[in-house]
């Protein structure tokens, strides 16, 4: 199982390190955990120590370690994080300062290190903290930056440790990344779109947008830039991407159409809406004013057009059917020139639409079909990423 090192220093934000081990359990990963002296003084480690299962790790001189841990550990972790990183520990970190263990850790580990720094906004943005973040930067450290909101202080301002969300996904970003991805644009689409009647009415579908958030996470985590179009949906993108939040299918349209020149692979996971109305009236309509039958014309279709102008994307569609699943999505990926075809079958309980599930079958041009059965989202996204990875490996490099 491949280990990482959690850092974890005084500063109040300590509590969120609990979370964060979790959510590397989750993926897999094993986490030891190093606390500083004064860390100790806000969370005993005998939590971190049953979280973990791992004896936490806080003197450099310890019988109950192995003789020089600092040196066995860091040949054993795939990442160090340092999480929450007070502005004490990252003035150490940049000036090779190595006094305790975390620090002396730092100076051994040849893995790549993550800092998620957490503290008071005058102390954050104080030169001398920015200074030694950019010396950190300049050596190949990677930060994960503070969000705004309350401190503990009671003020507000920059200065609140990253969610355990976003600390975890860039970590994971470090540790999965892959060459094929490094120079490539990732565009993704993903939720519904909301086609108006009036400003109250629309037509939509029930798209979570879950599946096309996924698949940017993942491929976020392969190291590709990733532009992100989205509809009206609840969900948090993965750090560090670009999203464009759209509403209508057009306005949709409009910003695939901007971006696709210069992706590389474009997966269509929104569930446009097919129709609209044809009127869209700029005051809300009184019920008893709606006429019996309203009329409705098609939207754009976004997949045909991107087919069309396909130059060197590798183009990969989503069909969401009920019924003649394997007939419908043969059909489109040939009518639309796609390099791959994701069908789902909507109807199935608890899977596709709003589902944190899905079930899918991957159809290639040259007849091949492979099937993926009910699983998480997050596994999907990541078994149609390992067959865009062997697909970009097949074409020649440009
Ligand atoms: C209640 C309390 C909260 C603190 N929170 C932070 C913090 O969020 N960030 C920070 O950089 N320092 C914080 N400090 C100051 C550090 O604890 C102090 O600089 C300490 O020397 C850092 O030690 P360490 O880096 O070895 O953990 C806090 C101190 C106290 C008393």
């Amino acid at each position: 199982m491949e280990k990482i090192a959690l850092g974890v220093c005084s500063s109040i934000s300590i509590y969120k390190a609990g979370e964060i081990i979790r959510l590397f359990q989750e993926e897999g990963y094993a986490v030891r955990v190093i606390m500083t002296e004064k860390a100790t003084q806000f969370i005993n480690p005998y939590l971190f120590d049953s979280l973990t299962g791992e004896k936490t790790i806080i003197s450099l001189f310890d019988e109950r370690q192995r003789p020089i841990e600092h040196i066995s550990l860091a040949g054993e972790i795939s990442l160090l994080l340092v999480a929450p990183a007070t502005a004490n520990m990252i003035g150490k970190l940049a000036s090779g300062v190595a006094d305790d263990f975390l620090s002396t850790f730092y100076l051994a580990v040849k893995c790549p290190v993550l800092i998620a720094p957490a503290m008071n906004e005058a102390m954050y943005l104080h030169p001398q903290t920015q200074e030694n973040i950019r010396r950190l930067k300049k050596l190949g450290v990677e930060f994960v930056e503070p969000e705004s909101g309350y401190l503990a202080c009671g003020q507000k301002g920059i200065g609140r440790l990253a969610s355990p969300e976003k600390i975890v996904q860039k970590s994971l970003r470090l540790i999965r990344r892959r060459e094929i991805f490094q120079d490539k644009i990732v565009l993704i689409t993903a939720g519904p779109t909301r086609e108006f009647l009036d400003p109250v009415r629309f037509l939509s579908n029930p798209s979570s947008g879950k599946m096309g958030y996924e698949l940017a996470r993942e491929a976020y985590e392969l190291g590709a830039e990733v532009i992100l179009v989205s509809g009206p949906v609840e969900l948090e993108p993965p750090p560090e991407v670009y999203i464009e939040k759209v509403v209508t299918a057009e306005e949709m349209r409009k910003a695939v159409l901007k971006h696709y020149e210069r992706a590389d692979v474009v997966i269509m996971a929104a569930a446009v809406a097919d129709f609209k109305f044809r009127e869209h009236l700029p005051a809300k309509i009184k019920k008893d004013s709606l006429s019996e039958s309203l009329a409705i014309e098609n939207t754009p279709d976004i997949l045909q057009e991107l087919g069309k102008l396909k130059s060197r994307q590798l183009l990969v569609g989503f069909a969401a059917e009920t019924t003649e699943i394997l007939e419908r999505a043969e059909k489109k990926l040939k009518q639309k020139n796609l390099d791959l075809m994701i069908a789902n079958d909507v109807s199935v309980p608890d899977s596709g639409f709003g589902s944190g599930y899905n079930e899918i079958l991957l159809l290639w041009p040259d007849g091949r079909s492979r099937k993926i059965p009910r699983a998480t989202k997050r596994k999907i996204s990541q078994e149609i990423f390992s067959e865009i990875e062997v697909l970009l490996h097949e074409r020649p490099r440009n």
